[in-house]
């Protein structure tokens, strides 16, 4: 596991960006797992200066999305499609037929969970999957006690998270209870994962994460498994960890 300490949000954004740059330039054909919340927004509005800029093409480019709101549609503002139409993908040249995301109001959930696990696997699975942490530990939406066996399904949102996602929401009635997401064996699957961590609120999570054992009570716990991941953490994340760097 390779840790890169960085100075503060910005920083944090611009090395994460320049890490996915690499990988959009050099790989013919790149499947690229995408995140929301607000820890990406950053990398992406990079990302989104460097195509402006550089011209960097997403023609080769799909995305996967880890997770979705249940009950809401790829056109409400709350929606991540919409949050992804409108933090990247509206701004980049990447055909929007090859951005994927589960999704939310589809009349069968259930089957929805099935056709994106299949989805991801028929097309390869993914490369390279961004992800950041909630402060309990999840990842995508598996919330503590998900079995790290887990492939695409639909969970019921933990108070604490729709309480940390209310800030989208006019009111916490607001925010949706249940979910789409990508399972942790489906996160687990991908080749290579950069997980982004910012600010003093996820300085316990990182900790955890860093020196618990694995344990499905801390989902993330579980990529200290994975043989190829990459933490980008702030200095405020990492402010109990001076021994660990
Ligand atoms: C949401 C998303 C996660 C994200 C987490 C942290 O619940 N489903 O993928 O990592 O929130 O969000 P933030 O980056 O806003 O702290």
């Amino acid at each position: 596991m390779n840790v890169i300490e960085v100075k503060d949000y910005q920083e944090m954004s611009k090395r994460a960006a320049a890490y996915i740059l690499e990988k959009v330039r050099h790989s013919k054909k790149l499947n690229l797992g995408l995140a929301t919340g607000g820890t990406p927004i950053g990398t992406y509005q990079n990302l989104i200066e460097d195509h402006n800029e550089n011209h960097t093409s997403y023609k080769d480019v799909t995305t996967f999305n880890l997770d979705e709101y249940a009950g809401i549609s790829g056109d409400d503002p709350n929606s991540y499609r919409y949050f992804m139409n409108h933090q990247l993908f509206n701004h980049i040249d990447i055909d929007k037929s090859n951005t994927y995301i589960p999704q939310g109001d589809a009349c069968d959930l259930k089957k929805e969970c099935t056709d994106y696990e299949k989805l991801v696997s028929d097309h390869g699975g993914v490369d390279l999957q961004i992800l950041g942490i909630g402060s309990n530990g999840h990842i995508g939406f598996n919330e503590p006690g998900t079995s790290f066996e887990s492939n695409t399904h639909i969970v019921e949102l933990a108070q604490s998270t729709r309480e940390a996602n209310a800030r989208y929401f006019s009111s916490f009635e607001d925010v949706p209870k249940k979910a789409v997401t990508m399972g942790i064996a489906t996160i687990m699957k991908s080749r290579e994962i950069l997980l982004l961590i910012s600010g003093e609120n996820k300085k316990e999570a990182l900790s955890q994460f860093l020196h618990n054992e694995v344990t499905e009570s801390f989902p993330a716990s579980i990529l200290r498994n994975h043989p190829n991941v990459t933490i980008i953490a702030d200095k405020a994340a990492l402010a109990n960890e001076k021994v660990y760097i």
